[in-house]
């Protein structure tokens, strides 16, 4: 399964990657996660892309295309992955054509901007994994611990208001119009996200389980 999961801010791709990844056992392959893992250890790329991410602005293109290219090259993507939040505009889904590589289908969670923004204001995020937990629709084992590796919960930067609306406007602009691409392709699928994560998944699966 080469999977691609497209969406807003905060629609639930990184939770619904989770899951499937487990199920399909295939890596999760999440620009967004290497982008703050880079931040967070401070590299040259992290210190590139930090004035970007928090403005809540995309990267710029040659910067992700070399991230991905470098990851799907690793023995762990041989048999499928699942791509969140790449492409993230057109130029970067012509790179991915242009590597060689097709998917199975693009996937895009559906859901309202009200409804992002009332998710991302209690979204916590694991500073070790990178794995996501909501204060309220998804809360971890032990308050303020990850559930998979143990490490702190801590609010994501970009997660603040101002720049929440931002990305928002930004994913209207330059991430949406994938929808059509991949539609044209013949590879998309669309979900609208439910109130509850596993509803969510349900769907996900389902639509999943006809390609
Ligand atoms: P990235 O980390 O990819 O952010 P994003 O696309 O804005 O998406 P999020 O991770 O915020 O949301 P999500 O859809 O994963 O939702 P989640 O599952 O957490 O990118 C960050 C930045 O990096 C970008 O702004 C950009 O600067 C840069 N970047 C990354 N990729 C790039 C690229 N390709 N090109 C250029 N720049 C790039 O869910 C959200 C919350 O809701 C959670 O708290 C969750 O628990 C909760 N929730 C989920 N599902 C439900 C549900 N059904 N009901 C209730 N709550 C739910
Ligand atoms: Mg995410």
């Amino acid at each position: 399964m080469r999977l691609i999961l497209l969406g807003a801010p905060g629609a639930g791709k990184g939770t619904q990657a989770e899951i499937i990844s487990e199920k399909y056992s295939i890596p999760t392959i999440s620009t967004g996660n290497i982008i703050r893992a880079a931040l967070k250890e401070g590299t040259e790329m992290g210190l590139r892309a930090k004035a970007y991410t928090e403005r809540g602005e995309l990267v710029p293109d040659e910067v992700v295309i070399g991230i991905i290219k470098e990851r799907l090259a690793q023995d762990d993507c041989r048999e499928g992955f699942i791509l969140d939040g790449f492409p993230r505009t057109i130029p970067q889904a012509k790179a991915l054509d242009e590597m060689g590589i097709t998917v199975d289908a693009a996937l895009s969670i559906e859901v309202d901007d009200s409804e992002i923004v009332k998710r991302m204001s209690g979204r916590r995020v694991c500073s070790g994994c990178g794995a996501s937990y909501h204060t309220e629709f998804k809360k971890p084992e032990k308050d303020g611990v990850c559930n998979l590796c143990g490490d702190d919960l801590v609010i994501r930067k970009d997660d603040e208001p101002e720049t929440v609306k931002n990305r928002l406007s930004v994913y209207h602009d330059q991430t949406e119009p994938l929808k059509s691409y991949y539609k044209a392709a013949g590879k998309l699928l669309e979900v609208k996200g439910q109130d509850k994560v596993e509803d969510t998944t349900a769907l996900v699966l389902g639509a999943l389980s006809g390609i």
